[in-house]
């Protein structure tokens, strides 16, 4: 694809070449992510990052990858703080919010609310999440971040998606950024209630991939490469109590680990994990375990964020142009 301009709005605009170029450009701005360089390539850019659903990692490491850049970044959260809560449309929004912006990042609740707003864009949009439909930036960073601690090709992976695969868009995004390569095995782990939609899995088995589903956590974590779990998505539910009946069903913690999982088996979850008593689908006491990747999944968020900034406003080969050392005190790590 030509990112140059380019929404990315759903995972599904990806080819396996894209993917391979956007991960070569992520892995490039590793010492700018990690403050031994800065770069001002998008020195007078501005981003308008508009969160209208609670965020933490992606509203702020989208902030920070384009500030890393050396852009600015504008931001509104909530619907309380927009014009929204004054009856204002999307398109209207879109058609104002484009003429501050160069490039706009949206979450939103509803399904197809991104694509809504980036049709009525000037500049190009990045979805953040529309409601339980697409997260195709989580996807990317998960993606790389497979890539990196399995330290091979994507292609035979065998991947274990755990919990509500019913509204969770990052498993959904996901599943579909997987379809790309050969022959992958899925096990997806849910209550009955909450299983992944058939059209994700007739796609999967459609490109030729095996999928396995499953109401236990046990049976399918046994063989694996990669355990994704995830939240139950409460927001999306009728009721807090409809969400309180599969809270806490698919935990993972340090003593199952080690008595079903292969020793290597990478452990990941979008975040946030639900720490409250009732949920904790992934105990604290695996914090020490080595192959925790989940903090090193979010700090991948950051180096594929700048990626997809750098590769829609085309300076993806200018970023070392203005690189200089930095100055002050910075983590080496
Ligand atoms: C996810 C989301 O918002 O879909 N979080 C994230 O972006 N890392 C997952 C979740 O909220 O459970």
């Amino acid at each position: 694809m030509n990112f140059a301009g380019a929404s990315i709005l759903s995972v599904d605009q990806f080819e396996r070449a894209d993917i391979e170029k956007i991960f070569a450009v992520a892995d490039k701005m590793e010492p700018y992510a990690k403050r031994q360089l800065v770069t001002r390539v998008l020195e007078g850019a501005i981003l308008g990052n508009m969160f209208f659903e609670p965020s933490t990692r992606t509203r702020v490491s989208f902030g920070c990858a384009f500030n890393l850049l050396g852009g600015e970044v504008r931001e509104t959260t909530g619907f309380k703080s927009s014009a929204i809560a004054k009856g204002e449309s999307l398109y209207d929004t879109a058609r104002v919010l484009s003429g501050y912006s160069d490039v706009i990042c949206m979450r939103h609740p509803e399904s197809g609310s991104v694509g809504e707003f980036a049709a009525a864009s000037r500049v190009p949009v990045v979805n953040g999440g529309d409601g339980a439909n697409e997260h195709p930036s989580q996807a990317l960073l998960d993606l790389y971040t497979i890539q990196k601690e399995v330290g091979r090709s994507l292609d035979g992976l065998r991947i274990a998606m755990i919990g509500d695969l019913k509204f969770g868009r990052t498993v959904h995004s996901l599943i579909r950024l997987l379809k790309l390569y050969r022959n992958i095995h899925v096990v997806l782990v849910s209550p009955a209630e909450l299983s992944m939609p058939e059209s994700y899995i007739e796609e999967m088995r459609l490109a030729g991939h095996s999928v396995e589903v499953s109401n236990e956590l046990t049976d399918g974590i046994g063989s694996v490469d990669i355990v994704y779990s995830t939240r139950i998505q409460e927001e999306r539910f009728e009721s807090q109590e409809e969400a309180d009946l599969y809270r806490g069903r698919f935990r993972l913690n340090q003593q199952i680990y080690t008595k079903y999982c292969q020793p290597n088996t990478v452990i990941m979850h979008p975040l946030p994990r639900d720490s409250r008593s009732g949920a904790n689908e992934l105990d604290n006491d695996l914090n020490q375990n080595p192959n925790l990747a989940i903090f090193r999944q979010a700090d991948n968020g950051v180096l594929v964020r700048m990626a997809l900034f750098a590769l829609i406003l085309d300076v993806a080969d200018q970023v070392d142009k203005s690189a200089r050392e930095v100055n002050w005190y910075h983590r080496r790590t």
